[in-house]
């Protein structure tokens, strides 16, 4: 199964149950200020969510572009990953968990062709604020599944949303692909990070708001808001252990591993996937028609903190030149025909990757020297201090989690309490002096 072949055979699927089409967003949010990314389906859909009338009705379906940067520091394994693509389906007052349920169900087994006993399924299993959900248990034990297919979980596990302080978010019935090993313990189940168990979709019963104070109100309609990984069916579908493994990174794996074959270079497994990774996730940023260049604030920040970790590992290996266009070359030549306004915005996406690279590399060495020397020079047991870490940031242009890195190799850790004290008095310090220059230039 490829990968156009799958988002294909999805949207196909929810078409002919009524659903239309609609493009994958903005990576980055214009309908859910509460989030700096898109990092899911729902986020360009919110506003319909809380019920206002959808262009093209309360069917829809889309495979939608998303960045996650919570898991950044888990890049590198067999399947975390920053960007990646959602499948989904969306009910806007319309169908709710008979209907969603049924289609799930129709989909994994008739489409995708997965026996029945390889399903495994979570349920909320209630609180003292919302009930158990015994409607969704006995909707997945009319499909067939047994008892011992069913879990439940409470907030934890089985609630979704919303991704910021406030929004649309409900009770969830997760959906998880059993990979036939033996149960790791008696208590091996969905939650389980053994492996035997891995998510492929989310089904959201999203009928009800986060407010700003922190309480749940119930929307004016029921909704279905649900998610499958791409990279991850993909991978389980082929048969593959890891997510570098399929079409979607061998391209890209391969070009880097020539490069480093070619210097006579030596670059652990888990830099080559950080770097793959990475780079793909900095196109789409890149690529997005709104323009981010790297900077020191919100989406600009995360931007730069990708491309100078890609950096700071070509020079671990001994590279001291970067070759970020040419695999920006490749991951553009990959995604354009699904994704258009990537190879539409090639030459901004290099431009921005080669004046990143030449300003990084301008105090990269003398950065890494100082930090070998700072976290060298105190007591192997103390934290970095936050002004040497604030040091680094300032006048080296090392995002604080680089360094956080770079501690971490070495066995130490930062004080990042004291480099927050210092990063706040900096800002405060930058907005005064802004508005001095404002007040002298407006001549009050
Ligand atoms: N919004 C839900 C999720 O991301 C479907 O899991």
């Amino acid at each position: 199964m490829t990968a156009s072949e799958l988002r294909k055979m999805y949207v196909d699927f929810f078409e002919e149950k009524g659903h239309k089409v609609i493009a994958s967003a903005s990576l980055l949010p214009e309908n859910d200020p509460t989030v700096l990314f898109t990092t899911a389906g729902m986020h360009p859909l919110v506003p319909y969510l809380l019920g206002e009338t959808h262009p093209q009705g309360r069917r829809l379906t889309d495979v939608q572009k998303c960045l996650r940067t919570g898991d950044i520091d888990e890049v590198g394994d067999d399947t975390h990953l920053t960007f990646f693509e959602m499948m989904g389906n969306w009910s806007l007052g319309d169908y709710f968990k008979e209907e969603a349920i049924s289609m799930s169900f129709e989909f994994l087994t008739n489409v995708l062709n997965i026996p029945i006993e390889r399903i495994a399924v979570t349920v909320f299993e209630g609180d003292l604020t919302v009930p158990k959900d015994t409607e969704t248990e006995t909707i997945w034990k009319n499909k067939g599944l047994k008892q011992t297919q069913i879990y439940f979980y409470g907030r934890e596990e089985n609630w979704w949303g919303p991704p910021g302080k406030t929004g649309p978010c409900g009770p969830d019935t997760e959906i998880f692909y059993d990979m036939g090993k033996p149960k790791c313990s008696d208590h091996c189940g969905p939650a389980c990070k053994c492996g035997k168990y891995v998510e492929i979709w989310n089904n959201v019963f999203m009928k009800f708001n986060k407010e700003a104070d922190g309480s749940f109100t119930e929307l004016k309609q029921k909704n279905v808001d649900t998610g499958m990984g791409l990279e991850r069916v993909l991978t389980i579908f082929n048969g593959k252990t890891n997510v570098y493994d399929t079409e979607l990174f061998i391209p890209v794996m391969t070009h880097l591993n020539n490069i480093i074959g070619e210097l006579d270079a030596i670059m652990s497994i888990r830099d080559k996937r950080i770097i793959c990774e990475h780079i793909r996730a900095v196109c789409f940023i890149l690529g997005d028609p709104q323009k981010i260049c790297p900077s020191n604030t919100e989406q600009g920040y995360i931007l730069r903190r990708l491309i100078r970790r890609m950096i700071r590992l070509f020079k671990k290996a001994g590279i001291n030149q970067n070759y970020l266009c040419d695999l920006a070359e490749v991951i553009i030549l990959q995604y354009k025909e699904a994704y258009p306004e990537i190879g539409d915005n090639e030459t901004f996406i290099k431009e921005q990757l080669q004046n990143e690279t030449d300003l990084f590399l301008k105090t990269l060495d003398m950065g890494l020297k100082k930090a070998d020397q700072y976290l060298g020079k105190t007591d192997e047991n103390t934290a970095l201090s936050g002004e040497l870490a604030f040091k680094l940031y300032d006048t080296y242009g090392f995002p604080i989690e680089f360094t956080c890195e770079l501690a971490r190799e070495r066995g130490r850790s930062v004080d990042m309490e004291s480099f927050r004290e210092k990063f706040t008095a900096h800002q405060n310090k930058s907005r005064e002096g802004a508005a001095e220059i404002q007040r002298r230039a407006g001549g009050s």
